[in-house]
């Protein structure tokens, strides 16, 4: 891995995106006459910086994608490299801390109900050194997503669109190279669900992140650089000619 000369664990520089390079992914669930491959081979290169929408029905395999690129799940084969890292060649340890490289939001927030908008934004950075850097750039991207004045509040007291925005805050909140974001509109009306996509849109670029959102919605497609249609965990069409 090479060396960036910032601190990644303390989210304080940000690196800009890392390039994608997906070859022959493959991810079979199930046995015998019920196996289902959701991954079928895939190859993919995504270039630093670009804002990506997966789209194909519910079942082409846009969930499984963006799980093998987290390394949520791991690939039965084929490689995944994120930047300088071979993922799909990471164990435990070093395998953890690819994850927390990685910004993740998904349809339905996941919240922790418990604690505070800001106690959720600090989260994920919250094991290790929750210094004054990590609340100030808390407060940085609350005010970012325009919910500056709600950072003591609890999640039940916010909207569903107010909860996505504080999810894509603690998505952000170390500094991510590669955002993934599954359906992150599919559970808010379409104006919300608007506003979140543009703000995903905005923050990506204002961070030089690599984003990929898998969508089954033609507007948040259209927000994006690029679009790639999944169908039976194959791409079958590319924006970018691919
Ligand atoms: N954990 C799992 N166990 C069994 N089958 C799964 C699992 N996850 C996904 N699948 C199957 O893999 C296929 C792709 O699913 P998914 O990646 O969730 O698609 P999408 O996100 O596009 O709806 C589907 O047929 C789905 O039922
Ligand atoms: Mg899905």
């Amino acid at each position: 891995m090479s060396h960036t000369g910032t601190d990644r664990a303390t989210g304080r520089a940000d690196t800009g995106g890392a390039a994608v390079e997906v070859t022959g992914l493959t991810k079979v669930f199930g046995k015998g006459a019920a196996v289902i491959t959701a991954a079928d081979g895939i190859d993919l290169t995504v270039p630093a910086g670009q804002i990506v929408a997966l789209t194909g029905r519910s079942g082409s395999g846009k969930s499984t994608l963006l799980h093998l690129l987290g390394a949520i799940e791991r690939a039965d084969s084929g490689s995944v490299r994120v930047g300088d890292t071979e993922v799909t060649a990471l164990r435990t340890r070093r395998l953890a801390a690819y994850r927390r490289t990685v910004g993740f939001v998904f349809q339905r927030f996941h919240l922790l109900p418990a604690l505070t908008v800001i106690d959720n934004v600090l989260a994920p950075v919250l094991p290790r050194r929750a210094g004054f850097d990590h609340h100030a750039r808390a407060r940085e991207l609350l005010e970012a997503v325009g919910l500056a004045d709600r950072e003591k509040a609890h999640p039940a007291q916010l909207s569903g669109g107010q909860q996505q925005r504080v999810a894509l805050a603690r998505a952000l909140i170390a500094a991510p190279r590669l955002l993934l974001a599954d359906e992150p509109t599919g559970a808010l009306d379409s104006a919300t669900g608007t506003a979140v996509m543009d703000l995903i849109v905005r923050l990506g670029r204002a961070h030089g992140t690599t984003v990929l959102i898998a969508t089954h919605e033609d507007h948040v497609a259209d927000a994006c650089d690029r679009v790639i249609g999944l169908r039976d965990g194959r791409t079958v069409a590319d924006s970018a000619g691919g």
